[in-house]
């Protein structure tokens, strides 16, 4: 909630402001003159700036501020034109001290296999299909654990397209858009076979890996074949606690990841952890299979290597794994820049279908779901 303004005061470097709290604030003339939202500055309709930036004096000075609407905004004449621009306390409120840019609530819950067993993952297919408020108990329930899972769905592609067109659209990739297999050894990647797969990020070598992945099973006679996920947020989380210089490093040596076959040759390198500004892990990429041949001086191959292996563990711990038989109707959709995923190996035939949906959309779908647009 944003607070009522008690009083302002124009100072050399800024205006001063006290909230009726008595906190004080302090903001930058330079910064307040940018944020201005006067028409000849801002398009209220976009809320995008027209102001040119770079054409202001940086040391620019607010010729006079006062209160307005009763506390509820601050005016301030400017000298290079726009009068009495009114800044909404709220805003005001909103920035009254500086942080990155990432610095907003966190909302994701880290887990480990005790922790998940307990959570609210499962949701009806029919339940998110019906409205808004379903598809937000969806995209709140992936934010939170990184991962949902949709029972008693339609075993059928159109499902899986049903559910991206919800969220955003489906991603195209060299796979296709929307995919639908069984095990065959035809194709180059190692997720079409039928052996196991160590828990993993899809597409380290893309430079905008899938945000989302769905995958249904519309098809299951077979032993095995169970899904693995465990949460790449927890080892990070594991990683910091116990091992600080393997955690470091996986912060910050970035790792080529490369995909060769069906006629491309893909690369992208990021490290296993990318960090935001506040030291939060935005990004988790790891993919052991899709690793791309590298070598670093010494002792940075030994201290990567060393991280790896410890990244890699825990990975594998059973102690940190969910771990489900789909059977047909079963929908997982999963956080591709949070969780890793597997599968134990079958024999038999197994029919999945799915697609990948970008981070921006989703992020997006669950903005408007939650804020509105
Ligand atoms: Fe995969």
């Amino acid at each position: 909630m944003s607070k009522g303004i008690r009083s302002v005061q124009p100072e050399a470097a800024g205006l001063e402001i006290v909230w009726e709290t008595g906190e004080r604030a302090s903001y930058p003339w330079l910064w307040l003159r940018d944020h201005a939202t006067d028409p000849q500055s801002y398009d209220s309709r976009s809320g995008q700036r027209e102001l040119y930036t770079a054409g202001l004096d940086p040391a620019i000075h607010g010729l006079a501020a006062r209160l307005g609407a009763g506390g509820r905004t601050v005016e301030i004449d400017w000298p290079d034109g726009p009068q009495s621009v009114a800044y909404d306390a709220g805003f005001l409120w909103r920035f009254r001290s500086p942080a990155p840019a990432t610095g907003q609530d966190d909302r994701r819950r880290p887990w480990d296999q005790a922790k998940i067993a307990e959570a609210p993952i499962e949701l009806a297919y029919a339940e998110v299909a019906a409205d808004d408020a379903g598809l937000r108990r969806l995209l709140e329930t992936v934010e939170a654990w990184g991962f949902a899972v949709l029972t008693q769905t339609p075993a059928e592609l159109a499902s899986v397209a049903a559910l991206a067109g919800k969220i955003g659209y489906v991603r195209e990739t060299i796979f296709g858009g929307l995919w639908e297999f069984e095990a065959n050894e035809a194709r180059a990647d190692s997720a079409y076979t039928p052996k196991t797969l160590r828990p993993h990020t899809d597409a380290t070598y893309s430079h905008d890996a899938p945000g989302l992945q769905i995958l249904l099973c519309l098809a299951y006679q077979a032993e095995g074949g169970d899904s693995l996920l465990v949460d790449g947020l927890e080892i990070g989380r594991r990683l910091a606690a116990a091992q600080p210089d393997e955690y470091a490093t996986l912060g910050r040596i970035a790792i080529p990841g490369r995909y060769l076959g069906d006629g491309a040759h893909l690369a992208a390198e990021r490290p296993v952890f990318r960090l935001g500004r506040d030291g939060r892990i935005l990004q988790v990429s790891f993919n052991n299979y899709d690793r791309a041949p590298f070598r670093l001086p010494e002792p940075e191959m030994t201290a990567l290597y060393r991280a790896i292996a410890a990244f890699d563990r825990l990975a594998n711990d059973p102690a940190l794994c969910w771990c489900r038989g789909l059977r047909p109707g079963d929908l997982l959709i999963f956080d591709n820049w949070r969780v890793l995923h597997g599968r134990t190996a079958f024999t038999g035939s197994r029919r999945m279908a799915g697609c990948y949906v970008n981070r921006e959309d989703y992020e997006s779908r669950l903005r408007i779901l939650r804020d509105g647009a």
